[in-house]
């Protein structure tokens, strides 16, 4: 059966079509490549096109007879959406109902969403059913599009499912594919890369925190499982199962520091720590109860060690350093 992923060639997107693949589905990217890259699309063809453009999409879902969807495609920085709110809302909210208009025929529609829609909740772990108060642009677009997914549905729309993202981590384990942002703005990706290019300092945003060792407490959740939701959802709907919405995180938070001494080990080097103020908008905890996904889907996060999760971000960036490099600096760490 062929699903479209739409905004495939992404980081999460990408992980989605290795697990659609390996689960007997065949993946067929949309992406108009502005973020995502054609070497990430590896289990299906790609076909290049903007979510906004409403003619190229119904000839890709017509011709390759699409079945389901999985909606991924969005601009995903919370600072730009603060300084450019209206590419935030064309491209995530308006597009959204571009992409549903041409999607009506289909049997289910997986939704990329995220915990910013929560804000800064009052009570943790998160449910689902916490008020939704988001706090930039970037939550608020995402707020919109859910609201849009659960309205057409009501009037007849394609089921959907909204998976509320915590914080992606981690790269696939057999480095096939990871996290190839530009600019990097993700904690885990950017230590690791510090590491690689030899950085001597890295700025740790607020060490007076109410948390165990005064740094933020987030959420990770490896993106192979993240992508493992995916196929789940995708197969509830199909068989007939409720629209629903599902956080997705691990439940267990990591502080800043203790990301660091996890890609400490994984790495063997020690980053020279720069502490500063907190930034606005940071809250001190942000955890999932992602027991709904557990429950419905079935869904069971297979990889949870903090050193598993840097460690495969860091592999992965690694290898791709070593594929950039100049040829003696390959020769060097031969
Ligand atoms: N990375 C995270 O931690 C995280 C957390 C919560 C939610 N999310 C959501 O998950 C989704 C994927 O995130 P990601 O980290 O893989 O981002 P990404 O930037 O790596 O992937 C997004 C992909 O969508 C494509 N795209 C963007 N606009 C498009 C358009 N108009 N037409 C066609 N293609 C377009 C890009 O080229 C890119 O390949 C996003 O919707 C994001 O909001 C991500």
């Amino acid at each position: 059966m062929n699903v479209l992923v739409i905004g495939g060639a992404g980081y999460i997107g990408s992980h989605c079509c290795k697990a659609l693949s390996q689960a007997g589905y065949t993946p067929i990217v949309y992406d108009n490549l502005s973020k995502g890259h054609a070497h990430a699309v590896k289990w299906g063809p790609l076909e290049v096109g903007d979510t906004a453009d409403g003619e190229r999409l119904h000839d890709v879902v017509r011709r390759y007879d699409v079945r389901g969807a999985i909606y991924l495609a969005s601009f995903i920085e919370v600072s730009e959406s603060v300084v450019d709110s209206l590419s935030y809302y064309h491209n995530n909210v308006a597009n959204t109902v571009s992409v549903l208009q041409q999607l009506q025929s289909i049997g289910a529609f997986v939704f990329s969403s995220t915990a910013a829609v929560y804000g800064e909740p009052k009570t943790i772990p998160i449910k689902e059913d916490t008020e939704l108060h988001p706090i930039n642009p970037y939550g608020w677009s995402k707020f919109m599009s859910e609201r849009i997914i659960q309205d057409q549905f009501a009037s007849g729309g394609v089921p959907y499912a909204i998976l509320r993202y915590f914080n992606a981590a981690g790269a696939d384990p057999y480095g096939e594919i990871g996290e190839e942002h530009e600019p990097e703005s993700h904690l885990i990706p950017r230590a690791c890369l510090s590491v690689l290019n030899g950085k001597c300092s890295f700025p740790v945003y607020g060490s007076d925190y109410p948390t165990r060792d005064g740094t933020a407490i987030r959420d990770y959740i490896h993106v192979t499982d993240l992508a493992n939701a995916h196929v789940l959802a995708l197969s509830h709907l199909l068989d007939g199962g409720q629209p629903d919405i599902f956080n997705l995180g691990s439940g267990q938070g990591l502080t800043v520091l203790e990301v660091l001494q996890a890609l400490r080990e994984a790495s063997g080097e020690v980053l020279d720590l720069r502490f500063e103020d907190r930034r606005p908008g940071d809250p001190a905890v942000l955890l999932a109860d992602a027991r709904k996904a557990k429950r419905v889907l079935g869904w069971r996060p297979a990889i949870t060690e903090p050193e598993d999760i840097v460690g495969t971000a860091f592999a992965f960036l690694k290898s791709r350093a070593l594929r950039d490099a100049p040829v003696y600096l390959r020769q060097l760490s031969a």
